[in-house]
């Protein structure tokens, strides 16, 4: 059995969509209430053992070999870093990390102190590091468009998709820093132990890749 840890939530239905089309019977998942682990069976391949987690966990999970595979956005990959193989780009769940803040401000200008929310404060330090700007990063938690509405930040890095967030609390991107979309990362270990049944599992899934973006 390949154990594999998908995140829950954003791009969780397109993941098990493609598990589906690989051939996995993911009847499982379709009617998951609370549940956290599943079975899915093939006829031709392992049977796979899904395991839902939060994206931070799934790549914990996967760098301490508690699962062979997980599917996560590249955003936690940038953010947690880690040691495991990224082998496939998914090419869905794509969206962009971005600098964004209150419409019409330069937070180039004008600040002798810049404040930055965001739930990703590696990527955040990274960044203005990149372009030799000093700020001072406040760590939210989830809604960090909020921040600079209430007045604790002056512009956030964050995840657009849509940007409806963004334009419904009256913000803007600024810059974007990073392209995101889902990735699949493979335990270190597994790679050579299992290296047939992840071979396998990959070759199925990058077939599913879907070409345009979704
Ligand atoms: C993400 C992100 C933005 C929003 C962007 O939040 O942090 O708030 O989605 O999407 P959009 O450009 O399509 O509007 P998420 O929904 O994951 O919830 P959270 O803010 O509670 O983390």
């Amino acid at each position: 059995m390949l154990k594999i840890a998908l995140t829950k939530g954003r791009i969780e239905q397109k993941a098990v969509e493609m598990l589906t089309n690989c051939g996995y019977d993911t009847s499982e998942l379709s009617d998951k209430g609370r549940k956290l682990l599943f079975h899915c069976p093939h006829e031709k391949a392992e049977t796979l053992e899904i395991v839902l987690a939060k994206a931070n966990d799934v790549i914990t999970y996967v760098e301490h070999g508690t699962c062979d595979i997980g599917i996560v956005g590249r955003d936690t990959i940038m953010e947690m870093g880690g040691t495991f193989y990224e082998l496939l780009d998914l090419n869905f769940g794509i969206c962009r990390f971005a600098l964004a803040g209150p419409k019409g401000k330069n937070i180039h200008e004008g600040y002798a102190h810049r404040v930055i929310a965001t739930k990703y404060p590696n990527v955040t330090k990274r960044y203005f590091e990149s372009m030799d700007t000093e700020c001072e990063i406040v760590k939210i938690d989830g809604s960090v468009e909020l921040a600079p509405l209430l007045g604790l930040a002056d512009a956030i890095v964050d995840i657009v998709e849509t940007g409806a967030t963004l334009r419904e609390n009256g913000l803007e991107v600024y810059e974007d820093v990073a392209p995101v979309s889902a990735r699949c990362i493979v335990n270190n270990a597994s790679m050579k132990m299992r290296n047939d049944a992840v071979e396998d599992f990959v070759e199925r899934l990058s077939r599913q890749i879907p070409q345009n973006n979704s």
